[in-house]
């Protein structure tokens, strides 16, 4: 990006970014995620970083964004109430610590340690004691002045009317800031009677938090169960270090998070950091982060303040499931199928820790539907293990040098005329023999599922075909280390491997083999259902159009599809091939057969130790059954790391949930 651009593009982020923190902090009101909104902050600052003059005193990096209400009286803050920046990434944090050493001497350098605390998903709120008597609480506001929510506050159990240590009590003024927040549970209980009572819900907690203190009848907000950690001292108690303050807090009666942790380098940060991931579920409150500190007060002073962040802080946010990025260019991916799907080509951006360079956009509906156009600046989702896509553009941040983008009429690859059914949505490439498609078809008949073969990815599958050495998937069958150890850069232990991968996958459950073949509408779980219903390879190459009527879970389509696959004559070919290379379709495993009779079974999330295709049919070959959605009749969720919302919903529905290890106990 040069210069020019990269002045209009912050002009237009500060002023995107303006617009989303009014709505939120002011009217209370959310258009996009947290986590959208965090990473357009972040792209401001970064760009900022890079192009310093372009700094302007309103830029959302440098205010705190919210005005005071009207209603409430107004609290000049004794001292500005500043906010942090963000860091995603270890690097950001390494980063981080680069950028303030700078500013300090050799001997201070080897000095910074840190306190760490948990990031509460709250609201920061001020409070002031005279002589050790609560006298005034209030919200940030713009930072500068914020509300009077005294009466509100004062509703507060966790938040102390009179300090508890006399010796302390005797400071005349005493200021302190904390979070105010409201528990998970508390927050589904609050929003169970907002159903009840035909209101809107809320969408997380920390917006029932903000309603809650904001108030003008302290009635309402004592109803809520409001809690609140005390997390740093603006006034009246004087200590070397942040730990210190929270020590001095405990003495008076505040109420700390007992996780906050002091760290004496970056590496024990990561490990903290890495810890309270794994605890986060567990926790009664909502954390998005953690915050990290130049313990040191005198080295925190002396870092000063950017903007309105203290260079000496910093928010060490969780990956996230959304960002911002930019389309840098809508490509077509021709399927197995035929089918023309449209590709987002991303700016490589991180989400939940991995980097995300494509999206999918579907459909030419959804491109209609989204408005996208190449160039635009969207907001990218990823949930759980599935691709990620584009939830939304950001029309906003438009320079109108973005591009239309127009399907092609014809295929990509073939060049043969697309075509597109009345019911469909999708444009395919009606050529069997279409050379995409029939790379897609070899990627999905060794893909885990299917074959299941180490090692042989799509990467290595290109250069077979390239070279002519595979032209379709029944010629791995023969292939020779020689073959692959002859191509560039393939080792010959890498070849032993992958030879020995293949030979070892050459006997396969019939399911499996069904799936394999990549027949249009056969799922894994729909060629688990044929399979079990024709039992052999003969029976369901002669089955007739109506055999399979009688298939629960099979519809017309479906038998359709699987009908016409083994009538073309070219399909036949190919099972013969696949014969005749040494594969050989087995049964079911049946060992302890029944044993999981009438037990429904869901995944979700990653499983460490099995992969979840061999779970499932684990649970098949003792006579079980696996779902993919979480109902009152499920049996067990089997959860992973990483789980997705059906986790939640088996909590809900009161399902035992087992985690990976007590599964494997169960299978055993
Ligand atoms: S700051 C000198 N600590 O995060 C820094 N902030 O922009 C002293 N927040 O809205 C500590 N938990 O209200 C700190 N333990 C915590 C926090 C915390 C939540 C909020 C804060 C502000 C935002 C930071």
């Amino acid at each position: 990006m040069n210069k020019q651009e990269a002045k209009h593009r912050i002009e237009k982020l500060k002023e995107l970014v303006n617009y989303h923190r009014y709505q939120y902090h002011v009217l209370d009101k959310q258009e996009i995620s947290d986590a959208a909104l965090d990473s357009l902050k972040k792209e401001l600052f970064d760009l900022e970083q890079h192009f310093p003059e372009f700094i302007t005193a309103d830029s959302p990096t440098q205010r705190v964004g919210g005005k005071p209400l009207p209603e409430f009286k107004k609290v000049p803050h004794k001292e500005r109430m500043l906010s942090l920046n963000d860091a995603f990434s270890k690097e950001d944090m390494q980063d981080w610590l680069e950028r303030i050493s700078k500013l300090l001497t050799e001997q201070e350098k080897n000095q910074i340690d840190f306190y760490c605390e948990l990031k509460i998903d709250g609201l920061a709120i001020e409070l002031e004691y005279d002589n050790g008597i609560f006298k005034q609480g209030s919200t940030r506001g713009d930072g500068t002045v914020g509300e009077d929510i005294t009466q509100n506050l004062k509703t507060v159990e966790a938040i102390p009317l009179k300090i508890t240590n006399y010796q302390l009590s005797i400071i005349n003024s005493l200021v302190v800031r904390g979070e105010v927040f409201i528990s998970k549970k508390e927050f589904e209980a609050i929003n169970k009677t907002q159903v009840a009572k035909g209101l809107p819900l809320y969408a997380n907690p920390r917006n029932i938090a903000a309603g809650s203190v904001r108030q003008l009848d302290p009635k309402v907000t004592a109803s809520r169960k409001l809690d609140s950690f005390a997390y740093d001292i603006i006034l009246g108690v004087e200590t070397k270090t942040h730990e210190q303050r929270h020590d001095e807090f405990k003495k008076m009666g505040f109420k700390t998070n007992s996780h906050n942790k002091y760290c004496k380098n970056l590496e024990e940060v990561f490990h903290f950091y890495e810890h309270v991931q794994k605890i986060r579920g567990k926790l009664a409150y909502e954390i998005d982060g953690v915050v990290v500190i130049v313990n040191n007060n005198a080295l925190f002073e002396k870092l000063g303040v950017v903007g309105k962040t203290p260079r000496g802080a910093i928010a060490f946010k969780f990956a996230q499931s959304q960002a911002t990025t930019i389309i840098e260019d809508i490509k077509i991916q021709v399927g197995r199928t035929g089918a023309m799907t449209p590709v987002a080509v991303l700016k490589p951006v991180q989400i939940s820790g991995i980097t995300i360079t494509r999206a999918t956009l579907h459909n030419e509906d959804e491109i209609r539907r989204l408005d996208v156009k190449i160039g635009d600046s969207v907001i990218v989702g990823r949930a759980g293990d599935v691709i990620p896509d584009i939830i939304k553009v950001l029309p906003e941040l438009r320079t109108g040098k973005e591009k239309h983008f127009k399907m092609p009429t014809h295929c990509p690859a073939c060049t043969t005329k697309l075509e597109k059914s009345e019911t469909e949505v999708l444009w395919r490439c009606p050529n069997v023999t279409c050379f995409a498609r029939s790379r897609r078809s070899f990627y999905h008949f060794v893909s885990r599922p299917a074959f299941n073969i180490d090692g042989l990815g799509p990467k290595i599958i290109d250069r077979l075909l390239d070279e002519g050495l595979a032209q379709d998937p029944a010629d791995i069958f023969s292939l020779k280390e020689g073959d692959l150890a002859q191509l560039e850069r393939f080792g010959e232990k890498s070849a032993e491997n992958v030879v020995a991968a293949i030979q070892e996958k050459k006997e396969i459950i019939f399911s499996r083999f069904i799936y394999a073949l990549g027949i249009r509408n056969i799922g894994a779980e729909t060629a688990v259902d044929i399979a079990e219903h024709f039992g052999s390879l003969e029976k369901l190459k002669n089955a007739k159009l109506e055999d399979f009527d009688s298939i629960a879970n099979i519809g017309p389509i479906v038998a359709k599809s699987v009908y016409e696959w083994f009538g073309d004559k070219g399909n036949g070919k190919f099972l013969e091939k696949l014969l005749k290379a040494g594969v050989k379709i087995t049964r079911r495993p049946t060992s302890g057969a029944g044993r999981l009779q009438g037990k429904t079974f869901v995944f979700t999330g990653t499983l460490e130790n099995i992969e979840r295709e061999s779970a499932k049919e684990k649970v098949r070959a003792l006579g079980g059954q696996v779902s993919e959605s979480v109902s009152a009749k499920t049996s067990f969720v089997v959860v992973g790391s990483e789980p997705g919302s059906k986790a939640d919903k088996a909590k809900k529905l009161g399902v035992k949930v087992l985690d990976e290890k007590e599964f494997l106990e169960l299978i055993k």
